[in-house]
């Protein structure tokens, strides 16, 4: 009995410490469904999905390091330094660079709404790459 509740604790721990790691990995439709339920106007939704999908993978917790000492975090890539900072709340859209790996994309959303904009879907390589210049309605769910 006590080796099996033992059992079980760790094979929990397991799971949720995997599931803090890892994050959460979008597919296209639930990707989709959540920038709708995010308020993200429809006629860019395409162009986000797009964006995220190049840049991060759909995965929250993408942390990617780049020139200068910078990083990329989460779903949407946003850059240390400029957007946010680690450790503490900063950059301009005064966010801890964590909250922007964790499964809670809402202030993800807001910040990466602010860059857009302020600098256009250009800010982003990813999209430049991939996305600019194509019709991208919105995906089809
Ligand atoms: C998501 O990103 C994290 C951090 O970069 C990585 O460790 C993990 O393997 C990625 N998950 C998938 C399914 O690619």
């Amino acid at each position: 009995m006590t080796r099996l509740f033992l059992f079980s604790v760790v094979v929990a721990g397991v799971f949720f410490g995997s599931s803090v790691v890892y994050g959460k990995v979008y597919t296209k439709c639930g990707l989709t469904n959540e920038l709708i339920k995010l308020n993200f106007p429809r006629t860019f939704i395409g162009n986000w999905v797009c964006l995220i999908e190049s840049e991060s993978g759909k995965n929250t917790s993408r942390l990617t390091n780049r020139a200068n000492g910078r990083q990329g975090v989460g779903l949407f890539q946003i850059r240390s330094k400029d957007w946010c900072k680690f450790g503490t709340k900063g950059g301009i859209c005064n966010v801890r660079c964590e909250d922007m790996m964790d499964e809670n994309i809402k202030d993800d959303g807001a910040c990466a709404e602010k860059i857009k904009n302020e600098l256009g879907f250009l800010a982003w390589n990813g999209w430049k790459r991939s996305c600019k210049g194509r019709n991208l309605p919105l995906p089809p769910c």
